[in-house]
């Protein structure tokens, strides 16, 4: 009796243990399908290697977190700080970015069209200052389109590396655009102005308007 408690037990621990760790979620696309602005081998590439090992790494890292906790290791848990940001950032603006792409992503809803205009008095002026800030970030990061829940507005900001915006800044994510090199080179070499300009012909405005108003409250 006390044996098959015993393994129930352990298939319990076992499922949590597995539920726990995280997975690399599948392109709600094609690999090919945001050709001609990304294309297939870009997507390939970025999606089943670069986010895969970011995904990989993560369930390591936090597996070595757990043990450090359980002996109360807090100079263990310290020093893995920095790869949780990295690879738990890289895990959580990948699985934004996915989703925030899209060949038929549709348009900018009244409410976000409002609001973008409130802000940065027009569509056009919010991309221009989005695309320069992306595009002026000193080695590998993001460009944010975020929402403030403080101000209610929105806001544009960068992140180097891989932090998340919500993480280091407080703004909740609405749109990002990659610029590490693993995200365009291969097709755009080292011109990131034409592939940030490009990048708009694929947003998928359906998904930017969802988690607006998830943001706002609207
Ligand atoms: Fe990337």
């Amino acid at each position: 009796m006390f044996a098959v408690r015993r393994v129930l037990v352990s298939n319990t621990i076992k499922d949590v243990f597995t539920r726990s760790k995280h997975s690399l979620p599948d392109l709600p696309y094609d690999y090919k399908a945001l050709e001609p602005i990304i294309s297939a081998d870009i997507m390939q590439l970025h999606h089943s290697k670069h986010h895969a090992t970011y995904v990989n790494n993560l369930n390591v890292v936090e597996e070595k977190l757990k043990e450090a906790v359980a002996k109360g290791d807090v100079t263990t848990q310290i020093a893995l700080a920095p790869a949780i940001k990295f690879n738990g950032g890289g895990h959580l603006n990948h699985s934004i970015f996915w989703c925030n792409l899209s060949p038929c992503g549709g348009n900018p809803d009244a409410a976000l069209v409002k609001q973008i205009e409130k802000d940065f008095c027009s569509m056009e002026e919010m991309k221009k200052r989005l695309s320069e800030a992306t595009v002026a970030i000193q080695g590998s990061g993001w460009g944010w389109l975020g929402y403030d829940q403080k101000t209610k507005s929105l806001r544009i900001a960068t992140c180097a590396n891989q932090d998340p915006l919500q993480g280091t800044t407080g703004l909740i994510p609405l749109f990002g655009i990659d610029v590490w090199e693993h995200a365009y080179y291969l097709q755009y070499k080292n011109v990131r102005p034409d592939y940030v300009k490009a990048i708009f012909d694929i947003v998928n405005w359906k998904d930017v308007n969802a988690r607006f108003k998830t943001a706002a409250g609207c």
